[in-house]
């Protein structure tokens, strides 16, 4: 990798200003609901105290207009120590006299947590004075914060103006996984795009279609594309300012050689929820009726097309899958994902993450990223505010 990560810097006695994506779930009480994104930085945290840094963690929480009760950073220090096995003293302030003094105390191997970093406006409006107080903080600036990597805040670059910065350990593995979707992927490649929306994911379209061999669309987005291309499609899901753009894309990849495949049945459902009315449809939706899963046949299709693919990049459901009888569709692609040997599967952040999770394929996969908007901006082939500010080797 181009970018300087941990390993290309000694921490001993070194304060590591661990820039961290703790932007997790809460449950009604406020304890973390997924930790996933806690686990997702214990390599790092693991390597900086093995090297015997002091690490001094940061991070934002939600969205808070100033100081927020609710969304301070306690229960998600008291979830770190308990996966970390080791105190993590949670500081009450993210900058200032009383953290620099807590900061100055500290001992090699030690960890603290700064109080959530949006509590100050700053941070957001990446001011330079809350950079800096940030980096008095610390002796190195490491980021592992991939998911925040779209964002030009405060301590994400605004710090990099006082301190040498370096890629953890999940930043990096999250670079070198999307990289190799974008430069020179192992073909065939095939693209499965799910989720509600087609505006959500035309940027990633327009950067992925000059590089795959074929693009699987399923979810919500799919209806959109069925409309262009005439059918029938009830009450599901619609993009009516969409549609031009799906008829002017499926023409681009037919121009391109690009293979792409919409569902050909759907499970359909008279509403959205458990106790719904279900059939399977082959041909188009009849009003009263919403696609919400693909339906058997497109589900062998699909899953035919991943079974030689030696990269897959999986970014959107492709039906409800958080009410269980509509997950089939989601299940089998990342079935068929988890069951590839030597290739590069990545599933994007967000709902496809969660849909791996529940299926426990999760660990099979080369990368569940954890990014949200930032693997989606990555996969659009935009150069990422954070991960511009890491210093090269
Ligand atoms: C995320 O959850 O995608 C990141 O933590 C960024 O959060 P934001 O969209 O509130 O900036």
């Amino acid at each position: 990798m181009a970018k300087m990560t941990v390993h290309d810097v000694g921490f001993k006695g070194k304060r590591a200003l661990l820039r961290a994506d703790f932007n997790v779930p809460q449950d009604a009480k406020g304890n973390v609901a997924d930790d996933t994104r806690i686990k997702a930085v214990l390599p790092t945290i693991k390597h900086l105290i093995d090297n015997a840094a002091r690490v001094v963690i940061a991070s934002h929480l939600g969205r808070p207009k100033g100081k927020d009760e609710k969304l301070k950073m306690d229960p998600v220090a008291k979830r770190l120590s308990e996966l970390v096995g080791k105190p993590v003293a949670k500081l009450n302030d993210s900058i200032g006299p009383d953290v620099e003094k807590a900061v100055s105390r500290m001992k090699d191997g030690e960890i603290v947590m700064l109080e959530n970093l949006r509590f100050y406006p700053a941070e957001e409006a990446n001011e330079e004075d809350f950079a800096k107080k940030l980096a008095f903080l610390g002796d190195i600036y490491v980021n592992d914060a991939f998911a925040c990597s779209h964002r030009a805040h405060a301590s994400i670059v605004g710090v990099r103006k006082y301190l040498k910065a370096v890629a953890g350990l999940l930043m990096k593995r999250e670079i070198e996984t999307l990289s190799k979707l974008l430069e020179d992927p192992a073909k065939p490649y095939v693209a499965v795009l799910g989720g509600a929306k087609v505006s959500d994911k035309i940027g990633v379209i327009e950067n992925l279609i000059d590089k795959v061999t074929c693009i699987l669309i399923g979810g919500g987005m799919a209806y959109t594309f069925l409309k262009a291309q005439g059918k029938g499609i009830g009450n599901s899901k619609l993009e009516k300012e969409k549609v031009d753009f799906a008829g002017s894309m499926l023409a681009k990849a037919k121009e391109k050689g690009v293979e792409v495949l919409l569902p050909v049945d759907h499970l359909i459902a008279d509403k959205l929820d458990a106790k719904s009315l279900i059939k399977l449809e082959s041909g188009n939706i009849a009003d009263g009726w919403m696609g919400v899963d693909i339906g058997p046949k497109t589900i062998a299709a699909f899953t035919a097309k991943l079974r030689d693919a030696k990269t897959v990049i999986w970014n959107g459901p492709l039906g409800v899958f958080e009410i269980p009888k509509f997950a089939e569709g989601s299940r089998a692609v990342a079935e068929a994902m988890a069951s590839l040997k030597n290739a590069n599967t990545v599933v994007g952040g967000g709902d496809t993450a969660a849909a791996v999770e529940k299926f426990g394929l999760a660990q099979k996969m080369s990368n569940v990223s954890t990014g949200g908007g930032a693997t989606l901006e990555f996969l659009e082939g935009k150069e990422l505010p954070g991960i511009a500010a890491l210093g090269n080797r």
